[in-house]
C-alpha cells in the first residue's frame, strides 16, 4: 500500500499509527512534535488524565509506592535533548527486506524531554540486593500474532539495574517543553537516551523491580538481535544503545543539480558517544 500523505507526516500504517516525516521538513535539530515520528504497537491510545494517573512501584522493594502526578511533579526535575530512533527505521532500504512497518529513513527524532531522574523514585522505593533489572508497563494493550500463537499483552519491557539508576533516565513529564501529546506518551513516559526508542515506554503506569531477566514478548520476541547460530544457550539479546548513523536530509533524493555549489544537511547520531566527523561521498 502507498504510504498516505498528509500535511506534516506520512502514515506508514494506520492500525497500529505509525507516522514519519518527510525528511527535508528536518530542518533544525530540534525535532517539532508536530514532526516527531509515531510508533504505535496497538490500535487505541490510552486516554490517560493526569489528575488521575498513577504509578505503581513494586516487586523487590523495600516500599512499594503508587505516585500521583502532582507528586512526581514536586521532584527535583532536569531537561535534556535526547535522539532516539525506532529500530525498524530505514527498513526500506533493508537488504535481504525485513518483516515489520515499511518505514523509510523518518522514525528519528530529538527532542528536550524534561522530566525526574527514574532513580529518584527507585531510590525512594528502596531496591532491595537482588535486583537485576526494573519492568516497565504501558496503559496500552492488545493482541499480537506469532507463529500462529496469538498473545493478549500491554506494552512492556525491561532496563538493567545500571540503565535505570543512570541520572539522564527520566520519568518525562514534557517534551519540547509542553506536556506530552497523547501519541507521545501522555502524561509520563520513560526516555531512555542512548537507546533505541522501544525502550522508552510510553504511558507508563508500573514498574516492577525484578530479581530476573524480564522474558516478555517485547522484550525477547520482538526488538532483539538474532545472531547467527543462536540456539537455547545463545538466545536472541534484546536491542539496546544506538550505533552510529547518519541521515541526508537535503538534498531530496533525485534532484537535479545545476553546476556550482551545492548545500548537503543532513544530521548524524549515536547512542552511547559523541560523533566526532561526518564525511560524505559522492560516488556511491
Ligand atoms: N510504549 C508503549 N506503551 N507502546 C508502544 O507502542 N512503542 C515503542 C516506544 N514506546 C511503544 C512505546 C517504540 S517501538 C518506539 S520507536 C517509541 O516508543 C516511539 O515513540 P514515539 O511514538 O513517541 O515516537
Amino acid at each position: 500500500m502507498i504510504p498516505e500523505q498528509s500535511a506534516s507526516q506520512i502514515t506508514v500504517s494506520e492500525d497500529p499509527l505509525c507516522t514519519e516525516p518527510r525528511l527535508t521538513s528536518f530542518d533544525s535539530s530540534l525535532t517539532p512534535v508536530d514532526l516527531f515520528f509515531v510508533r504505535h504497537h496497538f490500535s487505541d491510545v490510552p486516554k490517560l488524565d493526569a489528575a488521575r494517573w498513577t504509578l505503581s512501584v513494586e516487586g523487590e522493594v523495600e516500599n512499594s509506592l503508587t505516585i500521583s502526578y502532582r507528586e512526581l511533579l514536586k521532584l527535583p526535575q532536569r531537561t535534556l535533548p535526547v535522539t532516539f530512533e525506532c529500530a525498524g527505521n530505514s527498513r526500506v532500504a533493508m537488504s535481504p527486506p525485513v518483516e515489520g512497518v515499511f518505514w523509510g529513513n523518518g522514525a528519528v527524532g530529538n527532542a528536550e524531554w524534561t522530566g525526574v531522574s527514574l532513580r529518584d523514585v527507585l531510590n525512594q522505593a528502596g531496591i532491595k540486593d537482588t535486583v537485576k533489572e526494573i519492568f516497565f508497563e504501558g496503559a496500552d494493550s492488545g493482541e499480537e500474532e506469532e507463529q500462529g500463537l496469538k498473545f493478549d499483552l500491554s506494552y512492556s519491557r525491561s532496563l538493567p539495574l545500571d540503565k535505570a539508576m543512570h541520572p539522564d533516565t527520566l520519568l518525562a513529564i514534557r517534551m519540547n517543553g509542553e506536556s506530552i501529546t497523547p501519541d507521545h506518551g501522555y502524561p509520563i513516559r520513560l526516555i531512555v537516551p542512548g537507546w533505541y526508542g522501544v525502550a522508552s515506554v510510553k504511558w507508563l503506569i508500573k514498574i516492577r523491580a525484578l530479581d530476573r531477566p524480564y522474558q516478555g514478548f517485547f522484550q525477547t520476541r520482538r526488538y532483539v538481535i538474532i545472531n547467527e547460530g543462536a540456539d537455547k544457550e545463545h538466545p536472541p539479546k534484546p536491542l539496546t544503545a544506538m550505533p552510529v548513523k547518519s541521515l541526508i536530509t537535503q538534498p531530496r533524493r533525485g534532484k537535479v543539480f545545476f553546476p556550482g555549489e551545492t548545500v548537503i544537511q543532513g544530521f548524524a547520531w549515536s547512542g552511547e558517544a559523541k560523533i566526532k566527523r561526518v564525511d560524505f561521498s559522492t560516488d556511491g
